[in-house]
């Protein structure tokens, strides 16, 4: 028997069913779909409607729907790990609503925040669970409601972003397949190019904090562009070294989806083809926790047995990392 590892058996996405188009962002803020595709590549993003819905209201119909095309009841499932930055509440955490919306009893649940890398440190955490032996069946969650901290009038910011998630099922393997190795990194000096600045413990909500727009995402988009440009590069390019991992052996890359530049700059640096690398940014936007989940699972049906893959995602914080997994089982369509 080999070594136990983390091997992703099941993958679920959602995406709300309203679109915000170019077209309609054209209307509200002064911007032309020709500026946000040259220096994005982003068209459209899916929005959650509706008074009162939330994050959870992403998370839980991928995770009903995970349960329900892996066979796995809700009682099995021992942990549950929602990356997000748009919780439903500051308390409790989301992975705990979500939960409870799906019925699971017999788990522990926490949310995890590190912006557009959540997911990734969601699901090396989770892999250490399992590879102790002390967990079976973890469900990580990637999932954002970014149109909640959104500001419809800044167009250097309302053009990014979208809504969506999708959830994953990890599970014990002794046959050499999922998650290999991981790099994580944080440099909290980052935080003054990109936070939300009103809305926690500092700088409570208030009159004051609503009238200055403090409660939406504030960027300083040059300076994350030339932070993710190269840290997302340097992440990929190491790992693939660490692991001795030449551009032919790697099946398919799966970046965070901020922006295309940053995507082409780090398929450049791994030396890859662009026809194996996941690429959506088109149609969601960047939906932070959402973006390398949401690529998995739409991507579900071509991978293979056995592929390496390559995640890589950068955010605020600022933080970074690459991970490197090989996948678990063929789809049934393959
Ligand atoms: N439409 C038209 N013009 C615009 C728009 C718009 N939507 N937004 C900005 N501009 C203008 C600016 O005002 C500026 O005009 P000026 O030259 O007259 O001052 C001009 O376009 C150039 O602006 P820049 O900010 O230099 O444009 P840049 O090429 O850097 O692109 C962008 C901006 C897309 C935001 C880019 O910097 C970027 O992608 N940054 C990284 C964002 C990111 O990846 N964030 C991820 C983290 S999110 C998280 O962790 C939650």
């Amino acid at each position: 028997m080999g070594q136990t590892r983390a091997v992703i058996t099941g993958i679920q996405g959602f995406a709300p069913e309203d679109l915000l188009t170019n077209q309609d962002l054209e209307k509200m803020v002064d911007t032309t779909d020709e500026w946000i595709i040259t220096r994005t590549g982003i068209k459209e993003r899916h929005i959650l409607k509706g008074e009162g819905l939330g994050t959870s209201d992403i998370a839980s119909p991928a995770v009903k729907g995970l349960l329900e095309k892996t066979g796995t009841h809700p009682d099995e499932i021992d942990m549950v790990i929602c990356a997000t930055v748009t919780p439903d509440y500051v308390f409790p955490a989301t992975a705990n609503v979500v939960s409870d919306k799906c019925g699971i009893k017999n788990a522990f649940s926490f949310d995890m925040n590190a912006a557009c890398s959540g997911f990734i440190y969601s699901l090396v955490t989770a892999s250490k669970f399992i590879e102790s032996g002390s967990h079976k069946k973890i469900i990580v969650i990637g999932a954002d409601k970014m149109s909640a901290i959104t500001d419809y009038t800044k167009r250097d910011t309302c053009v990014l972003f979208g809504d969506g998630g999708a959830a994953l099922l990890l599970e014990p393997s002794e046959e050499g397949y999922g998650i290999q190795d991981a790099i994580l990194k944080t440099d909290g000096a980052g935080m003054a190019h990109l936070h939300q600045k009103a809305g926690g413990s500092v700088k409570p909500a208030s009159h004051e904090t609503i009238d200055a727009r403090e409660h939406y995402i504030y960027q300083e988009g040059q300076a994350v562009f030339k932070f993710a440009v190269s840290k997302m590069a340097d992440v990929a390019d190491d790992i693939m070294k660490k692991n001795n991992l030449k551009a032919e052996d790697i099946a398919w890359l799966v970046p965070h989806q901020a922006n295309m530049r940053i995507i082409d700059a780090t398929t450049r640096r791994m030396g890859i083809n662009k026809e194996q690398v996941m690429i959506n940014i088109s149609k969601y936007g960047n939906t932070t926790n959402g973006t390398i989940p949401i690529c998995l699972w739409e991507w579900e049906d071509q991978l293979k047995k056995g592929d390496n893959i390559v995640l890589a995602a950068f955010g605020g914080g600022f933080t970074w990392g690459a991970v490197y997994l090989k996948w678990g089982y063929n789809s049934t369509k393959n």
